[in-house]
């Protein structure tokens, strides 16, 4: 089996990018699932009904969240109906939507979950906990489970894949929007990059404009991050083979190009 997942696409250059390039990613790769980190998909601040709607036409079977998960109110209209998107399940058990997700692919189930770091991060339940409470309840149904973690501090990240190596296919890591050099497989079968990186605008910082970014660093004075709405664009994934009876990981490869030395060109 094989998952194709992508980095946080960012915006309106994030969604033309993964529109126009997935049909190319999976001639070339042929996964037999695509996952999308969503997060910032609305002009860099959350998910719509509509572009969770566009992301599944597009071909894509499951969408993780991550900090941002409620920036776009229009989230609240749809989560309760959306069975493809994973929100962070360490949020408070009173918050709408779902922690993980099982899908169906040929006769596997991947279970997918998505959980939120706590190193400068906003507060939430402990990470390694919940997975652990997720992954008991995982194995009973599939051995397959991929666990995108949003979280900012490197090492946090890597002490939560080498937790879970051996009990998860995969441990992607998301939220820097940088994509690391990183991917490896653990010595017991997990799939693990620190962060996956961002689908979006290539010249920008981390997805936005970069003067506004620069002017707050500047004079610590608030400022209003943009999408721009022109110029080159990148693309960031994994590709992740996994063993379907044990659940464990083979190999994972990154992926990383811009528009001008795209991978198709
Ligand atoms: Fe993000
Ligand atoms: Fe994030």
């Amino acid at each position: 089996m094989r998952i194709l997942f992508i980095g946080d696409v960012v915006g309106s250059p994030g969604r033309e990018t993964l529109a126009k390039f997935l049909p190319k990613l999976k001639e070339k790769y042929r996964p037999t699932i695509t996952i999308v980190n969503g997060e910032n998909a609305a002009a860099g601040k959350g998910i719509t009904g509509k572009i969770y709607r566009q992301f599944l036409e597009m071909g894509v079977q499951a969408i993780t969240m991550g900090n941002h998960v409620w920036r776009n109110k229009d989230i609240f209209e749809f989560i309760d109906d959306a069975k493809y998107l994973v929100r962070p399940a360490n949020f408070p058990e009173n918050n709408p939507g779902q922690g993980m997700i099982f899908i169906k692919v040929n006769s596997y189930e991947v279970a997918i979950i998505n959980l939120q770091a706590r190193t400068f991060m906003d507060s939430s339940e402990n990470p390694f906990e919940k997975a652990d409470m997720l992954i008991a309840e995982a194995r009973k149904r599939t051995p397959i489970i991929f666990v995108d973690f949003h979280g900012e501090a490197t090492s946090e990240k890597m002490a939560f894949a080498w937790y879970l190596d051996g009990r998860v296919s995969a441990v992607v890591g998301t939220h820097t929007h940088v994509q690391t050099a990183d991917n490896r497989i653990l010595p017991n079968g997990t799939a693990y990059i620190t962060d996956v990186g961002m689908t979006g605008v290539y010249d920008g910082i981390i997805g936005v404009e970069p003067a506004p970014v620069i002017h707050k660093f500047l004079t610590n004075l608030p400022a209003r991050f943009e999408v721009p709405k022109s110029g080159r664009t990148q693309l960031n994934g994994v590709v992740i083979d996994i063993d379907v009876k044990t659940g464990l990981s083979k190999n994972i490869e990154r992926i990383f190009f811009n528009s001008d030395e795209s991978l198709f060109n």
